[in-house]
């Protein structure tokens, strides 16, 4: 039979975030977050010129939405926590209970229903009071972050058993401190590293508080979300293969392989080019910062799984080997590759459909990283806002397929598989033009009515029975 299965340990679950779901922004205690500050201040930065005050309304509707992951059948669900809904003004001096009651409530009604929670630290939205203090440049975030880590364990950690610190620091530290595509600082080409670093510290941290003082009463698991697009090189030219392995090294390894590689630190080719770069632009110090032996020492193998979210594969090849006079990470990474678009095009600015180079990707992981437990934290398409979204079920399974190729062809580690997302949300700056949702949210109408797309049909039939449908075989997708 040609079914393709996964073993039934394999778990399918879906996922959302904080800011982009909830609203109720500035009710019952919640502070504000530099997500609230920055869509207040730059509407006209964001796509649809529109904000998350309201988004999906989730904080009211726990029940409703847990029915939504019930009927469904995902075996969990990946929801992230709002730091200034928990501690106002980012300070554990000051616990907001409206904010523990309400996680209290989902993680209640999730157990009631049988669905695993997983939950995020941190999903980018920042207490405004703490990026007044210099937000992730400042090393003294690091203990705040322990601090506030410490409240949710302390209140969650008898519930909850699958943590995340952090959902991918690239991005947030790149969008937010090295551009301005996101809340953050300014952009010198030193904050975007700073970002890095502290993120990574930070994450050691925490991981090392759970380990030592958690561990043995939650019988947790923690670890961290990193993206990786997969970077295929442009031709098989061998400066096309060194520019690609260049390109995931600085975009993967330099959150991956402090944490998981055996040697601890960031990547060789990173740590190189940014020291010679910075020494050319006339600093006496290399603008990535260096970890104290310590500090390598906390932070390699602070993971009990890694979390991996996974979208879309790009196209590399050599970069102009020139730095400009501006430095930052962008450019030193446009120095070493030229990303190619060459995939056919969808109506996402970024998104395209590349099956295989999600096999790929995992592959690269077990390789590089001794073949690490591996949760997929996200994966998915925004083509379709109809209900009818072909093309989005067709993503998903040809995904699928190359996820159970990684798994029962290659021996890839993982363990389990995360649809991102359980419905449409404010997708940051692109607002609420791009929609991921299994399930449709209509913005317009009075109670942000879900309704299930045909993919929600798919999806939960996967996820019940753990098999691909074998009347799957479109895979087109111009
Ligand atoms: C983020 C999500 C976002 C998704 C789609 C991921 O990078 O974690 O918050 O909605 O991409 O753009």
């Amino acid at each position: 039979d040609s079914k393709l299965c996964f073993h039934s340990s394999f778990a399918f679950g879906v996922a959302t975030a904080s800011f982009q779901i909830e609203g109720a922004w500035n009710v019952s205690g919640k502070g504000e977050s530099i997500w609230d500050r920055y869509t207040h201040e730059h509407p006209e930065r964001v796509f649809d010129h529109k904000n998350a005050d309201v988004a999906d309304g989730s904080y009211y509707k726990v029940k409703e939405d847990v029915q939504l992951l019930s009927q469904l059948g995902v075996n969990f669900y990946r929801f992230s926590i709002s730091w200034p809904r928990i501690l106002p003004d980012g300070l554990s001096n000051n616990v907001n209970e409206d904010g523990i009651r309400y996680y209290k409530e989902l993680i209640e009604e999730l157990r009631k229903n049988k669905i695993t929670p997983v939950a995020t630290m941190y999903h980018w939205d920042l207490p405004q009071s703490l990026q007044e203090l210099g937000g992730w440049t400042n090393p003294i975030i690091a203990d705040y972050f322990v601090d506030y880590a410490r409240v949710l364990l302390d209140n969650f950690g008898d519930t909850v058993k699958v943590w995340l610190t952090f959902n991918e620091p690239l991005t947030f530290c790149e969008n937010g401190y090295g551009g301005d595509d996101a809340p953050g600082g300014r952009s010198s080409g030193f904050e975007d590293y700073m970002c890095g670093h502290n993120v990574l510290r930070a994450h050691g941290m925490v991981y090392r508080m759970f380990d030592q003082k958690y561990r043995k009463i939650t019988k947790g698991v923690m670890g961290i979300t990193n993206v990786f697009p997969w970077i295929e090189p442009a031709t098989t030219s061998r400066e096309d293969q060194k520019a690609a392995d260049a390109a995931r090294q600085f975009m993967f390894g330099w959150y991956a392989n402090p944490i998981f590689s055996q040697q601890g630190d960031y990547p060789q080719v990173m740590r190189k080019a940014v020291d010679a770069n910075s020494k050319r632009q006339g600093f006496p110090r290399s603008r990535l910062p260096y970890f104290t032996a310590e500090e390598v020492e906390m932070i390699r193998g602070s993971f009990d799984f890694m979390g991996l979210n996974h979208y879309t594969t790009y196209l590399a090849a050599p970069g102009s080997g020139k730095i400009s006079t501006k430095p930052s990470y962008q450019d030193d990474i446009n120095a070493i590759i030229t990303q190619k678009d060459e995939w056919p095009k969808s109506n996402s600015t970024w998104l395209r459909v590349v099956p295989w180079g999600f096999r790929r990707c995992l592959n690269w992981i077990k390789n590089a990283y001794n073949n690490p437990k591996i949760l997929i934290t996200e994966n998915g398409v925004s083509f379709e806002a109809g209900l009818h979204d072909t093309k989005r079920v067709n993503y998903i399974d040809a995904y699928l397929r190359a996820l159970h190729a990684a798994i029962y062809k290659d021996g890839c580690h993982v363990l389990g598989y995360t649809y991102w997302s359980l419905m449409d949300n404010f997708e940051w700056m692109r607002g609420y033009s791009e929609r991921f949702g299994l399930y449709q949210v209509d913005y317009e109408s009075q109670n942000l009515t879900r309704t299930p797309r045909l993919s929600a049909k798919y999806f939960s039939n996967v996820a019940k029975t753990g098999c691909l449908p074998d009347d799957y075989t479109d895979y087109t997708y111009n």
